[in-house]
């Protein structure tokens, strides 16, 4: 996608409407994430990459574990701090493939498949790396992505999904694939008589087998693997998962 900056998809648009999302607020299981998340931790402190407007951070917080953030979105963020203890958590402004942060966590975590939004393989290496020097000797690093089963299903590497019809709008979701990049482009388009808006994303995927890899890169090990928060079995049927990575 010409011109595409990751930070275009996290505007104060995105951010307005980022909670109210049906994939946000139905799709996320939200409470699940926490209880895992709080199980790991140990006590704290965590440490969320990509923290957002908080959506599990604040929960956690709630919770009794300090959690710290890292995100590049000051919209995102503005939204945590406007929400009840959204002032007490420190964020970092920056990159997460860097891991700007001093001192060492006992949990690191990046979820809904925000991993994904680095856009290449460096990227998604270098993050492994710095959080494997953040982490302690009995830290947990956890991801949540998706397995890129949709791959299946594209045509000519492509596809165009009616996501909501009705009387005044419709949503649209339209994706194309680079399988040499491994890059998914994708923009949903929402057609109404007010015009159209478009609202892109590109993620750059990888095959549970690969992160792997790159966690054995840092020097990492995979310790659990799970199909949802709830501990679901994770089988070769499986569309997302829940990997927890230690020393
Ligand atoms: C889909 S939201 C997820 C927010 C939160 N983790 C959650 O689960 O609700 C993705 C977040 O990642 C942030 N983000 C994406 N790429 C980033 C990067 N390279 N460095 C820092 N933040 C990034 C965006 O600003 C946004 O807040």
């Amino acid at each position: 996608m010409d011109n595409y900056e990751p930070a275009m998809s996290f505007d104060e648009d995105a951010a307005e409407n980022y909670d109210a999302d049906p994939d946000v607020s139905q799709r996320a299981n939200t409470s699940a994430t926490v209880a895992f998340l709080e199980q790991l931790a140990g006590g704290g402190p965590a440490l969320e990459l990509a923290i957002g407007t908080g959506r599990v951070a604040l929960p956690l917080a709630a919770r009794g574990i300090r959690v710290d953030g890292i995100d590049f979105s000051p919209a995102m963020v503005a939204k945590l701090r406007a929400k009840p203890g959204g002032d007490q958590i420190a964020v970092t402004m920056g990159n997460f493939a860097d891991v700007p942060v001093q001192g060492t966590y006992r949990l690191i975590y990046v979820v809904f498949n925000t991993l994904f939004n680095l856009l290449t393989q460096d990227d998604q290496v270098r993050c492994f790396e710095n959080v494997a020097t953040h982490l302690t000797d009995d830290g947990a690093f956890v991801v949540e992505a998706f397995v890129p089963t949709y791959l299946t299903r594209l045509r000519s590497d492509q596809y165009v999904d009616a996501e909501a019809i009705a009387v005044n709008e419709v949503r649209l979701d339209v994706g194309r694939h680079d399988p040499v990049t491994q890059r998914l482009e994708e923009s949903h388009v929402v057609l109404s008589r007010e015009g159209v808006r478009v609202y892109p994303i590109v993620a750059r995927y990888a095959w549970p087998s690969e992160l792997d890899l790159m966690a054995r890169i840092a020097g990492l090990r995979l310790k659990e693997r799970w199909a949802g928060w709830n501990r679901e079995l994770f089988t070769s049927a499986s569309t997302n998962h829940i990997s927890v990575y230690g020393h």
